[in-house]
């Protein structure tokens, strides 16, 4: 597939550790989206899927471009959850096919972040919401921060400088709340609507 799943085909057993620092954000995540009535969720990039079972409602479809990820998620899938190898940025799916799309650190992983965003909006039913849980480069100094590490970061398959609107088609979306976590707001969960 691409070079960026043949990284996390390798990351795939060390992932566990990176995980440990997400956890609470994820738990938030996923407690916004069991509020919500029940519908299909696609969610695109599911990695391991470790947090499988904190889904509690929904018909949950996961995508990933990484065979090694959807291994280790299919060993603890869930009865309404199932996992397809597909790429997010052309999605296989008749257009507003989902409710709800969840994008947890994906959208600064994928190569062509705006033709995700574009399929996105195909699939996702008009009245659908898109839930963007990832680290938001800020204009305070944390901006530098994330500037000297853009090559590194690089080397490991991500953008450490990410404003998402410097995305064209985020214009086709409304944001509707937008949760921050931690004293300096780097990661936030976005929630959209379609525009
Ligand atoms: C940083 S991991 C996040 C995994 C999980 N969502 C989480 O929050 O722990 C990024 C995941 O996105 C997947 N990915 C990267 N590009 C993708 C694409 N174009 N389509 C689908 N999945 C992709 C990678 O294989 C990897 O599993």
């Amino acid at each position: 597939m691409t070079r960026t799943a043949d990284f996390y085909n390798c990351f795939s057993f060390f992932y566990p550790v990176v995980d440990v620092f997400l956890k609470p954000q994820k738990r938030r995540l996923y407690s916004e989206i069991n509020e919500l009535p029940s519908g299909r969720l696609l969610e695109i990039g599911l990695g391991n899927g470790l947090h499988l079972p904190l889904y509690k409602t929904h018909q949950i479809t996961g995508i990933d471009t990484s065979s090694a990820m959807l291994c280790i998620a299919a060993k603890r899938k869930p009865e309404n959850v199932e996992l397809l190898q597909m790429n997010g940025e052309s999605l296989l799916f008749r257009d507003g096919t989902f409710d709800y799309v969840v994008l947890s650190h994906v959208i600064a992983v994928v190569d062509k972040p705006d033709k995700l965003l574009i399929e996105i909006h195909r699939v996702l039913k008009p009245d659908g919401r898109v839930f963007i849980l990832n680290h938001f480069t800020p204009e305070n100094w944390l901006r530098f921060v994330d500037k000297m590490f853009q090559p590194i970061s690089r080397l490991f398959h991500f953008n450490s400088v990410f404003h998402i609107q410097s995305l064209p088609s985020i214009v086709n979306f409304n944001l509707i709340d937008e949760i921050s976590f931690g004293s300096l707001s780097y990661f936030k969960l976005k929630i959209y609507g379609k525009a």
